[in-house]
């Protein structure tokens, strides 16, 4: 498809999902525990604060030679993860415009998935809702976070949006062998950038990279294998996790498949159609 058919259909998408967003009825948090470090970064403005109840926290990287990396999932009431569609969880609309796609990425400079997660969809990650939009860009970042996806048999690049909008700074986070399978489609994309690992265990010297790419805080979306060897390569600082009312998911899909180590920065309830949510800020034990 010519470049400029892509542009048209990044256009259409940008302004589907920023009328979504800004249509979307949205019940507030309500805080049930709040305990933050006080060397944490708060973020919000007054209408992030009036729904979330308060300010968003994100921990500081902790070594300066790789970005600062958060995990947001939500799950089912019974945790599994695993859902083509993680909307259908049951997590609500506040987990979705107010969290997902707002306040853990608002101060990212890039957003991190697996390529299962990718794979078939058509979709960017970014914000869209207008006044997560203005905290965007208040906190001095460009309007969409870099696209990291990580991938070890290679993807099509000739499909799907994310790989054909020239304005969307992508990264592929690889092994040698995949990206010579991909060399040629990205050699035809210039705003593609793959950072080659030695072998998939590799995950901190792909951070690495990003680092020296200019990426200082990364938001990671999962998947759950994905996000199982971020955890385990310790380049997790926060966990944000939305746990549904209902049960459901695809069956053993557990974000992680041990009790993760950390503590509660905040818990929040959901309210009115959303009661029975709870939001949970997990700063994981640096270790
Ligand atoms: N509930 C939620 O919040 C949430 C969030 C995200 C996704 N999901 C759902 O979870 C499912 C997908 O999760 P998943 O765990 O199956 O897959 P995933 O974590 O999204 O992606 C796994 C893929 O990542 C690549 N990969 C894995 N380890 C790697 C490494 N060390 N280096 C580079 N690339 C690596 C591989 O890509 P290749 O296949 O190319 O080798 C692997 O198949 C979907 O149903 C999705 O909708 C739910």
């Amino acid at each position: 498809m010519p470049i400029q058919r892509w542009q048209e259909r990044f256009d259409e998408f940008v302004a589907r999902k920023q009328q979504e967003a800004a249509r979307a009825v949205l019940p507030p948090y309500v805080t049930e525990e709040e305990q933050a470090d006080p060397g944490m970064l708060a973020i919000g403005n007054a209408w992030s604060r009036a729904l979330f109840d308060g300010d968003f926290y994100l921990s500081p990287p902790v070594d300066p030679a790789r970005p600062g990396c958060n995990l947001v999932f939500v799950q089912s009431k019974d945790g599994n993860t695993g859902a083509k569609n993680p909307s259908t969880l049951g997590g609500g609309e506040t987990d979705k415009h107010l969290i997902y796609e707002g306040l853990s990425r608002a101060a990212a400079d890039a957003v991190l998935a697996g390529a299962e997660t990718i794979r078939g969809g058509t979709l960017i990650l970014s914000v869209w809702h207008p006044e997560l939009v203005r905290l965007r860009e208040s906190l001095g970042k460009p309007r969409h976070p870099v696209q990291v996806v990580a991938t070890l048999q290679g993807l099509n690049l000739e499909h799907g949006l994310l790989f054909n909008t020239p304005a969307i700074r992508v990264i592929l986070i690889t092994v040698g062998s995949c990206a010579r399978l991909m060399d040629e489609q990205v050699a035809a994309r210039p705003w593609i950038t793959p950072v080659v690992m030695g072998s998939p265990h590799d995950l901190p010297y792909a951070f690495e990279r990003l680092r020296a790419l200019g990426v200082t805080q990364v938001s990671a979306i999962g998947g759950r294998r994905i996000a199982t060897q971020l955890i385990d390569a310790r380049l997790v600082q926060d966990v944000y996790l939305t746990t549904s009312p209902r049960t459901g998911g695809e069956p053993d899909t557990p974000m992680y498949p041990k009790p993760l180590e950390g503590a509660v920065t905040v818990r929040k309830r959901g309210t009115g159609g959303e009661s029975g949510v709870i939001f949970e800020h997990l700063r994981l034990t640096a270790t």
